[in-house]
């Protein structure tokens, strides 16, 4: 701009030195002279007074002048030598620009006579500007893959000096890519251009900075410089490129929605659009859309849903990434799932056997599989039951089981088990799973029915209704169902004579025993026999128990007087001394009953007397005693009526009749019986041996007494012939009923009963029991 204005200047100063010259209508007549810029003042230039041929002192008489255009004197004129010179400095550019030559007009004007004289002076150039470049930098964009040769213009750079002084050459820092060439312009100036020489490559090399210089003629040549900076436009040659080829990822199952799988990343060496990204999966499969999304910005690669190792335990996919201009790259994803424990063992009874038969050894009760989808220890399992049974778990085949019992078992003991099998697999934490089975154990007959006790003793009483019911026996079984199911019956009887099926009888069902007909005591006072239970198994077992009837006597029997016997062909008479003193035992009654206890307890009673209060009857004994002293006027023959009567509720009584007869006499004094005589062999007591017979037929249950009484009194001085009474003589065996071919039950009591005395305080008194044999008297 300013050198533009400066040129501007000087053509305006130019034109009026035209304008002044064509006035004058002259042309040069002096010169021309040179002076090269710059030159100092005083320099001498020429000498006028000789060029125009003067004088020598005409020119300052003439007064010559220098005049010149514009306001500055460049040059001063030495009137008295007529020199020429430099008068200040000269810059050809300030004065000329590009003009060349640069000329400068001035007259010499000298008066008297007024002459002007036309002359030049040449300015001539030195280089003393240097070439500058008004862009000190120059940006230059050029697109990668240009083909070579292919130039691109410069800015120029300007040098004020002219001609070889201006700008000759412009040189390039050295670099592969580039040289520069020199252009002419129509108007002599020169211009860069430069020229590619090898291909360029953006992703290699985006940007070229260079330094361009411009250098002039001059000698030495200056130079200027600036920057150039070549920038590598991007064609879009580069596909994007994954880091690596193959991510290979593990992720854990169940791991949540959302989580971060992997982050692929890819590169584009491509700038702008040819370098932006988008990734997406290539073709993937629907199991790959439904479980993992892609951000096409970022790479990141999360789970839309939860993977399970024990569905699928790896998915690959292709991964895509484009770039803008459509170029693309691929990678292929390999996503392993890792196994988390997050099966429990599962347990698959494939074969239970039904309730299992006791007493049996070894027997397989189920079969059963174990199986854990997961993988490595989290899918190894263990199985265990509860060691306190008698129940084995045997590893079979791959995850097979059997359960088998380890000994016979006792259902009695224990009718079922529930068993629990527990799997656990190994991984951490342990999951495990129980499986429960019930065991149920089934019957077999090893129990016979146990009677609750080993005897059972009954009561009845005789003379029951018939079928009356006189007790249970009762048996259990320890088995269950038919083999618990009891049936009662009555063994056969030890003595085959013993008619038991029409005595008892005994409800099968339920052990309840019944008597068939109404029991006589006195003919039968107890019944043994053996009950059976039996169950109903197959085979049978069975057991019995002893029942002992005892039968209750009943007052069924009346009293029965054995003394004095009441229809003998000689009546008993009892002689009494008519002396006697009170108390003198007249007779003694003796009766029996057929009952036993306290229906055969027996007392004594005066009914009737010829005269009351001369005979009393001692109610315990039935001993008859007189009362009082006799005297002769009581009369000889007396009869007494004595009744027996049993302690039975209701009684039951008999009476007999005693003859008394009163004989003159004098009483023995009754004489208790020594110590020493108690011995029946050395003393010579009232004995009397009765022998009671009972026998019992049994088939009729007719009960008959036969009683055989031998009664011997023995009383001291009297013998037999005292007493009038027809009682047998001599010792009774023992009597032994037949024992028939109908089967009699048989027993025999023999007594030795000591009637005592003489006196009223002599009793009646059972000894001993005599045993037959040995009585041989
Ligand atoms: C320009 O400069 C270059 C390098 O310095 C040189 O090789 C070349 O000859 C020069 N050209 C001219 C016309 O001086
Ligand atoms: C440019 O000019 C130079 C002299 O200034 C000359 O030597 C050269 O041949 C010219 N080049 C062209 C291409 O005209
Ligand atoms: C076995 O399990 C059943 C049902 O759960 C239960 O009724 C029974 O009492 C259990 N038996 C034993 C011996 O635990
Ligand atoms: C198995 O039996 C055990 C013990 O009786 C009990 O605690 C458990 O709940 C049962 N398991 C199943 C699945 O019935
Ligand atoms: C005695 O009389 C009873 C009935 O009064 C009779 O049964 C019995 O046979 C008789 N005894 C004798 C020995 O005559």
């Amino acid at each position: 701009m300013e050198i533009g204005w400066m040129r501007n200047q000087r053509q305006r100063q130019v034109l009026v030195f035209f304008v002044l010259l064509s006035l004058s209508g002259v042309g040069a007549e002096l010169g021309p002279y040179s002076v090269v810029e710059e030159t100092e003042r005083g320099f001498f230039v020429a000498n006028l007074q000789k060029d125009l041929g003067l004088g020598l002192t005409e020119m300052s008489t003439r007064g010559a002048r220098i005049i010149s255009q514009g306001h500055k004197q460049y040059l001063q004129l030495k009137v008295q030598t007529g020199d020429l010179l430099i008068n200040e400095k000269l810059d050809r550019e300030e004065l000329c620009g590009s003009t060349e030559p640069c000329v400068l007009h001035f007259q010499v004007l000298m008066e008297n006579p007024l002459e002007i004289f036309q002359a030049e002076l040449r300015v001539k150039d030195i280089n003393d500007h240097s070439p500058v470049f008004t862009e000190r930098e120059m940006i230059v964009k050029i697109p990668e893959n240009s083909p070579l040769g292919i130039a691109f213009p410069l800015s120029n750079a300007l040098d004020l000096d002219v001609g070889s002084n201006n700008v000759q050459n412009y040189t390039i820092s050295p670099n592969p890519h580039f040289q520069v060439l020199t252009h002419n312009l129509s108007d002599g100036r020169k211009y860069p251009e430069l020229v590619l020489d090898k291909e360029l490559d953006r992703e290699e090399e985006p940007e070229i900075a260079l330094t361009l210089t411009a250098l002039d003629g001059g000698s030495p040549p200056r130079y200027g410089s600036a920057q150039v900076r070549i920038e590598v436009v991007d064609i879009n040659d580069n596909a994007p490129k994954f880091g690596q080829p193959l991510y290979e990822v593990h992720i854990a199952e169940n791991s949540p929605i959302g989580s971060l799988v992997v982050t692929v990343s890819a590169s584009d060496l491509d700038s702008g659009v040819n370098g932006k990204i988008l990734y997406s999966f290539f073709q993937p499969s629907e199991d790959i859309s439904k479980t993992l999304e892609v951000n096409p910005m970022t790479g990141e690669i999360r789970l839309k849903k939860q993977v399970d190792f024990e569905t699928l335990r790896s998915y690959e996919v292709d991964i895509k990434a484009t770039d803008g201009g459509g170029l693309s790259g691929k990678c292929t994803l390999l996503l392993q799932v890792v196994d988390v424990n997050d099966n429990s063992p599962k347990v698959t009874v494939s074969a239970l056997t039904g309730p299992i038969p006791e007493n049996l050894p070894e027997i397989v009760v189920a079969v059963f599989s174990v199986s854990d989808p997961d993988s490595g220890d989290n899918g190894k399992t263990i199985s265990f039951i509860p060691d306190d049974l008698p129940f084995l778990l045997k590893p079979s085949v791959k995850n097979f089981y059997t359960l088998v019992t380890k000994r016979a078992l006792d259902r009695e003991e224990r009718p079922h088990y529930n068993i629990t099998i527990t799997a656990t697999d190994l991984g951490t934490p342990r999951l495990k799973t129980q499986h429960n089975i019930t065991v149920l154990v089934s019957d077999v007959n090893d129990n016979a029915p146990a009677f609750t006790q080993t005897s059972y003793t009954l009561f009845v009483r005789e003379n029951n209704s018939p079928a009356l019911h006189i007790g249970s026996v009762s048996a259990t079984d320890r088995d269950a169902g038919a083999n618990a199911q009891v049936t009662y019956s009555l063994l056969p009887p030890q003595d085959p004579h013993l008619p038991l099926a029409s005595l008892v009888s005994i409800n099968a069902d339920n052990g309840q025993l019944f008597a068939l007909r109404a029991l006589d005591y006195e003919a039968l006072q107890a019944l043994e026999f053996r009950v059976g239970a039996t169950d109903r198994g197959s085979p049978a077992l069975s057991s019995q128990a002893l029942v002992r009837v005892l039968v209750l006597d009943a007052n069924d029997n009346s009293p029965f007087v054995l003394y004095p016997l009441q229809n003998g062909s000689a009546p008993c008479t009892e002689l009494v001394p008519r002396a006697a003193e009170p108390g003198y035992l007249v007779s003694k009654v003796v009766a029996v009953d057929g009952d036993s206890g306290q229906n055969a307890w027996l007392s004594y009673q005066l009914l009737k007397a010829t005269e009351p209060g001369l005979f009393g009857v001692w109610a315990h004994n039935g001993e008859v005693r007189t009362a009082r002293l006799l005297s002769e006027r009581d009369a000889a023959k007396h009869r007494l009526v004595v009744l027996v009567k049993d302690n039975g509720e209701p009684p039951l009584s008999a009476s007999v009749t005693l003859h008394v007869l009163l004989v003159d006499g004098f009483s023995q004094p009754y004489l208790p019986l020594p110590e020493a005589a108690a011995d029946p062999a050395q003393a010579d007591p009232l004995t009397v041996y009765l022998v009671i017979a009972l026998a019992s037929v049994s088939s009729l249950f007719l009960f008959s007494v036969l009683a055989f009484v031998a009664a011997r009194l023995c009383r001291r001085g009297r013998a037999a012939s005292l007493g009038g009474c027809s009682v047998p003589e001599g010792h009774f065996p023992g009597h032994l009923v037949d024992v028939s071919g109908t089967g009699t039950l048989s027993q025999s009591y023999q007594y030795e009963v000591c009637l005592m005395g003489g006196s009223g305080t002599s009793e009646f008194k059972f000894l001993k029991p005599v045993i037959p044999n040995l009585t041989s008297q």
